[in-house]
Parts: C-alpha cells; sequence; structure tokens
C-alpha cells in the first residue's frame, strides 16, 4: 500500500542543518537553525535546569502517568510567566504539550474543531513549519503582509489592512516576540492598535510566544501577548520552553486558550485534554518538572533569570557589533536595521542566489531566505560574516 505515498517536500531548516554537519570546511558558519549558541558554539544545559535535573533524579520515585493535560502546577508556573496577572487563572485552560511545536499543532487542532472551515491569517514571512503543519492539516492560509523589504522593519499599515480583512471564525497568528524570521517587532502601541482591530472584526488572535526572554527582557517580551489576552474575547496561545529554557530535546511546551468569558474554561479545558488523548496522550512531563522546578524555586529562579539575561544581552552584543562592523565594511548605514531586530533572528533581505553564493564560496550558513540566526556568531566571526557579505554584493 505505501506505493501511494508521495516524497514530501524536505523542512528547509532541517535541511540546511544537514548540509552544515556534512561541509568539511573548518571555517564554515552556522547560522541556520534557531538553536542558541554560546560564543564556543555550544548550547550548554542552563544551570538552574541541570540543578533542578539533580534535585528530580534525587527526589522522583516514580515515572507512572501524570494527567492528560500535564501537571498543572506546570501550567501555572508557565500562565504567570508569559500571562503576568493580565488574566485571572480561572479565564485560561491549558495543557502541556511535546515543545511549542505540539502547541501551535494543539491550538490549530482546536480552532479547527470550533470551526472546519477555518482560516489563518499568518504574517508574511512566517516561520516555515506553521506553513507546513497548516497544509498538511488541510487549514487554509491567508498572508498578511509583515515584513518591509526596504526598512527591513514591519509594514505596519499593510498589516492592519490586510488582517483587517479577517472576520469571525478565522484565526490571526501572531508572533509574542523576536519574529521568526524575520526580527522585527511590534512595538506596544501597534499590539494595542491590533488588538482593536481583532475587536473591530471578531477574528480570534493565536499568539506563538517560543523566544520570551531573547528579545528586551522576560517581561517586555510578554507585553503584546498579555495586552491582546487581557482586550479580546477568547485567545489561543502557544508557548514554547525550548529556547528559553534550553530544554530543545525535553519536548515541552503549553497550549493554552483564554476566554475572558470563565463558564467557557471547563468546555476549552476539556477539548484540550481529549485532544492530547487523540494525538498521543500523556505530554512528555521531564522537561516540564524541570521548567517548574526553576520557576517556583527562587533561588533556582534567579539564577535562570541570571543567565537568560546574559544570552539575551550576548546576542544584543552581537546584533550591535554586526551593525557596527557592516557599517566599517560597507561605508552605509543600512545595516543598521540588524541592531534594531530583536531575538535570534534577523532576516538580511538578500536573495536566494547571494545567500547560496555565501554558503558555496565563503562556508556561511543562512536559511534560503536570508534569516541568520545572530546566536550562531561569535566575537571573531562578526568581521568574517560582514565582510563576506558586503564582498558578495549585499
Ligand atoms: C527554527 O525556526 O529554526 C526553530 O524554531 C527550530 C525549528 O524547529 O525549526
Amino acid at each position: 500500500m505505501f506505493e501511494t505515498l508521495q516524497a514530501q517536500p524536505s523542512d528547509k531548516i532541517l535541511a540546511l542543518m544537514k548540509a552544515f554537519r556534512e561541509d568539511p570546511r573548518p571555517e564554515k558558519i552556522d547560522l541556520g537553525v534557531g538553536v542558541y549558541k554560546n560564543a564556543k558554539g555550544q548550547t550548554p544545559i542552563m544551570r538552574a535546569v541541570k540543578t533542578a535535573e539533580k534535585q528530580l533524579w534525587e527526589s522522583q520515585d516514580t515515572k507512572s502517568y501524570v494527567g492528560l493535560v500535564g501537571d498543572p502546577a506546570f501550567a501555572d508556573a508557565m500562565i504567570s510567566l508569559i500571562l503576568g496577572d493580565a488574566v485571572a487563572r480561572e479565564t485560561v485552560a491549558a495543557a502541556a504539550t511535546p515543545g511549542g511545536t505540539g502547541a501551535v499543532r494543539q491550538c490549530l487542532e482546536m480552532a479547527k474543531m470550533a470551526n472546519p472551515k477555518l482560516r489563518v491569517f499568518v504574517s508574511d514571512p512566517t516561520w516555515p513549519n506553521h506553513l507546513s503543519i497548516m497544509k498538511f492539516m488541510g487549514i487554509e492560509v491567508v498572508p498578511y503582509r509583515y515584513f518591509d523589504n526596504e526598512t527591513r522593519g514591519v509594514d505596519f499599515d499593510g498589516m492592519l489592512a490586510d488582517i483587517k480583512q479577517a472576520g469571525k471564525g478565522d484565526i490571526v497568528l501572531l508572533h509574542g516576540c523576536c519574529h521568526n524570521p524575520t526580527g522585527a517587532n511590534l512595538n506596544l502601541t501597534e499590539w494595542q492598535i491590533v488588538a482593536d482591530t481583532l475587536n473591530a472584526t471578531g477574528a480570534t488572535p493565536m499568539i506563538d510566544i517560543a523566544y520570551q526572554g531573547f528579545g528586551d527582557g522576560l517581561e517586555e517580551d510578554a507585553a503584546g501577548t498579555r495586552l491582546i489576552a487581557s482586550s479580546v474575547p477568547e485567545t489561543l496561545i502557544a508557548a514554547s520552553c525550548s529556547k528559553n529554557f534550553g530544554v530543545y530535546r525535553e519536548r515541552t511546551g503549553l497550549a493554552m486558550a483564554v476566554s475572558q468569558d470563565s463558564s467557557a474554561k471547563a468546555l476549552n479545558q476539556d477539548t484540550l485534554a481529549f485532544l492530547n488523548r487523540q494525538n498521543y496522550s500523556f505530554p512528555p512531563d521531564h522537561g516540564a518538572r524541570v521548567v517548574t522546578m526553576v520557576l517556583t524555586d527562587p533561588a533556582l529562579r534567579a539564577d535562570w533569570e541570571a543567565e537568560l539575561e546574559d544570552v539575551r544581552r550576548g546576542m544584543l552584543k552581537l546584533r550591535e557589533q554586526l551593525a557596527g562592523e557592516l557599517q566599517r565594511a560597507s561605508g552605509s548605514d543600512r545595516f543598521g536595521f540588524l541592531a534594531q531586530h530583536r531575538g535570534m533572528f534577523s532576516r538580511l533581505g538578500a536573495s536566494a542566489d547571494l545567500v547560496e553564493k555565501l554558503r558555496a564560496e565563503h562556508g556561511i550558513y543562512m536559511i534560503g531566505d536570508s534569516r541568520m540566526n545572530i546566536a550562531g556568531l561569535n566575537e571573531k566571526t562578526v568581521p568574517i560574516l560582514a565582510d563576506a557579505i558586503v564582498k558578495s554584493g549585499i
């Protein structure tokens, strides 16, 4: 029967990871997959995570099932991290998921159950896997303008005109912070206008927040999500712990459905539990438990916040260094946007041919749409990249 299967397009990001691994050139630079790396090129286990894991190893006495939506303490800790006191806890239904991707999938499943003819408005561009998942699920995707290729900032007028076309029963997918792949983000005034627009049209927001703490700080990066969740009747949120806790392979995420009408919570909660049962039964526990320990133990939390802040500042420094080196190498300010972008990614705005030239001639790997992972750089490789960019004619 399997002869009827058709080969699927390979994921651009994962294909690039493989190509990088197979490249024998010692000077190669990996600016591909969105994984944080320190100056030595390592993706370390965060100190607080390691400590919590040790404590867990000592104290855990069973690996029996927890619950269909995971440990409620994980949901409590994450809801408080992401939403603060923007909404009342009893308005939020939540289920632990395998990573942020699992949360994206479960939120979309829930929206599709509510409206089988669902349309999802997505930023152009967005994380490629958003598009792939929705195509696989048979969900109609409607792109909205987002990235301004001239300024490398947000085309807010275009975005607004396009999301005004979404109505009741549609989802508008937003990135909570550190937009992937562009690095260009909304300011708070713009978030407020988006909230007002959603209220005017009746469309429901879904926020993917995968990089809280990587942009302007833990609180600042959640501000847009908090504003939306407290302003509109219903919000879906897909959260990932992969990056800000560095627990990529533990697959730790949370799907949330916020409803201002707290009587809706029970049904939303049952729906998320049902969806977990259909797709994988119980979500993974180890990463979620470690994250809960880190968030609820004051000493571990303080250490985690301090390390995360170092990571964030390190990336900002690299951004500033790169913008400065490019100014030096090109004699122009046209790369200043790199210091304005936030998070791990920036879209350089180069053609696919130039991106390929950087790979072939300089061993510099970035995604074909010219998304680069700033954390793949270090002080020594920044000038190398700047020279290569200018030599390639970007
Ligand atoms: C990325 O965008 O590179 C990350 O979110 C990793 C992934 O799964 O694609």
